[in-house]
């Protein structure tokens, strides 16, 4: 079978948080189950863009509304990712520093759908499958059906959209439907949810199935979906939870290039120390104290805006208890928020502010603990990153990490749960942490190298998502 993939994100070339992971690993893995996976996204000026050497694979035009303009295609020349990587070239559009947070998005990601399907439009062959992700490619399916200049060719290939996250939902006025590419203009209530054009709400029912990234998730979207929970509840016949897996090979702390020391499952405690000695010496922390750690986007959905006081309750119930580390990037109060947090509580508190992925690869290794205390989370993908490197996941039961995490008072447990995003819930469950790395040392051990026994590979959701094609091939 051969999938094409469509997305604003891809690790290496382009990650903003898990998108971006799952994009470089999930591919990996169907090619290797036997399949032909290959990826497209837009062309940014990434680091990943100037290091690697690629080769052009089409050029071609296009417009949006009376905005005509080249595009090229481009294909990483090595497939050193273990698949092929497409990157679609917009001079003036999509050639910028950042993925994503400019005026013009909407045009930007809209420019980058058309081309895709132009694209895809002109092979001599056509893929079985076309898998796109997010609001950003949401509008695929509907054009590979009703776009005038698409759907003779691709209007019968089947198309799967899996939602990350339905927070965002790329929403457009009416009046910029001149953008669109010419359609079945009675169709355009596919498009359309409150009003206004939405990728989300359009790729929800346009596409052959839908899937999210956790089962809980899919569920929760039914009562929580940002204004699109009747349209959850409509379309739940094609809609599925596949939880995410994680690149076991690039997250893997025997092996891992990025630690300072690598450990095994075996034998982790000395490796996870060094790798904490060192965190701690670089943000002026006490190693000898349990680390606790937040990595993320500091955002709403995250329950960033709650860390502020809950850190600072923590330092003053726990007094000299813990040690807290934190990596994140995003609103901007509370980036400088942080920045004062670490001045005012040095030797207490850490901060690192801005995206760091050599960094989160050792904080996941040397911390003992890390929080996730979100309110929305469609999967999460640092919790099994915890869990392989040895870390306790302190996270909230919602979504995703209500899939994944067991709590260490129920059967089986190795992490801690609570039911609020709120500072009580999570100050209270900081306090169960400190007690469990005080006072019990042997369990915490164990449940750490349980843990690092679990196989959160991409191997068995890959093969549910390639079922899944089958079914509606
Ligand atoms: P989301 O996609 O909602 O941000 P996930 O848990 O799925 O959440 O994935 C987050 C990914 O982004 C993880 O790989 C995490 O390590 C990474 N990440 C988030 N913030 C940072 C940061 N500031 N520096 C480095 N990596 C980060
Ligand atoms: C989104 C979600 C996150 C999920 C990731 C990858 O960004 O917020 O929960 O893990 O996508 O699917």
């Amino acid at each position: 079978m051969e999938i094409l993939h469509v997305s604003a994100e891809c690790y290496p070339m382009a990650k903003a948080g898990g998108l971006g992971d799952v994009l470089g690993a999930l591919p990996k893995y169907q090619e290797r189950a036997g399949h032909i996976a290959k990826v497209v996204v837009p062309m940014y000026r990434t680091r990943y863009l100037y290091k690697k050497e690629w080769e052009l694979v089409h050029e071609g035009h296009q417009q949006l509304g009376s905005y005509s303009f080249p595009y090229s295609v481009i294909r990483e020349r090595s497939r050193e990712l273990g698949f092929d990587l497409y990157l679609v070239d917009v001079n003036e559009l999509l050639d910028r520093p950042n993925i994503y947070g400019y005026d013009d998005d909407p045009q930007r990601f809209l420019a980058f759908q058309v081309c895709v399907l132009d694209w895809v439009n002109s092979w001599k062959h056509r893929p079985d499958i076309i898998h796109v992700h997010d609001h950003h490619t949401g509008l695929i399916p509907f054009f590979m059906k009703y776009a005038h200049a698409f759907r003779d060719r691709l209007h019968d290939i089947p198309s799967v959209f899996t939602i990350h996250n339905a927070q965002y939902q790329g929403w457009l006025g009416w009046q910029h439907r001149e953008w669109l590419p010419p359609h079945d203009e009675w169709k355009s209530g596919l498009l359309e949810w409150a009003d206004q054009i939405n990728p989300l709400a359009a790729a929800i029912k346009s596409a052959w199935v839908v899937t999210t990234v956790s089962p809980s998730y899919l569920d929760e979207l039914r009562h929580q979906a940002n204004g699109l929970e009747k349209l959850f509840e409509y379309e739940k016949g094609k809609c599925r939870g596949i939880l995410n897996g994680i690149d076991a090979e690039v997250w893997d702390p025997q092996s891992d290039p990025l630690l300072i020391k690598n450990y095994s499952k075996e034998d982790p405690f000395l490796g996870k120390l060094a790798n904490k000695e060192s965190l701690c010496r670089q943000f002026g922390l006490d190693a000898s104290k349990p680390l606790l750690t937040y990595i993320g986007r500091l955002v709403h959905e995250k329950a960033a805006d709650l860390l502020p006081e809950a850190f600072y309750q923590c330092l003053h119930h726990y007094q000299a208890r813990v040690s807290i580390l934190l990596l994140g990037s995003g609103d901007p109060r509370l980036q400088s928020t942080f920045q004062e947090m670490a001045h005012r509580h040095k030797g207490l508190f850490g901060a690192y502010i801005g995206y760091y992925e050599e960094l989160s690869h050792r904080i996941y290794a040397g911390a003992d603990f890390l929080l996730m205390p979100s309110r929305v989370e469609p999967c999460g993908l640092n919790q099994f990153y915890a869990m392989r490197y040895g870390t306790l996941p302190l996270v909230r039961n919602t979504g995703g990490l209500r899939d994944t995490v067991v709590d260490m008072g129920d059967l089986n447990g190795f992490g801690i749960r609570f039911d609020q995003a709120s500072v009580g819930d999570i100050v209270y469950s900081v306090g169960r942490a400190l007690d469990l790395y005080e006072q019990d040392p042997g369990h915490m051990q164990s449940m750490q190298r349980h843990m690092m026994g679990f196989d959160h590979s991409w191997d068995r959701s890959a093969v549910e998502y390639l079922e899944l094609y089958q079914s509606i091939r």
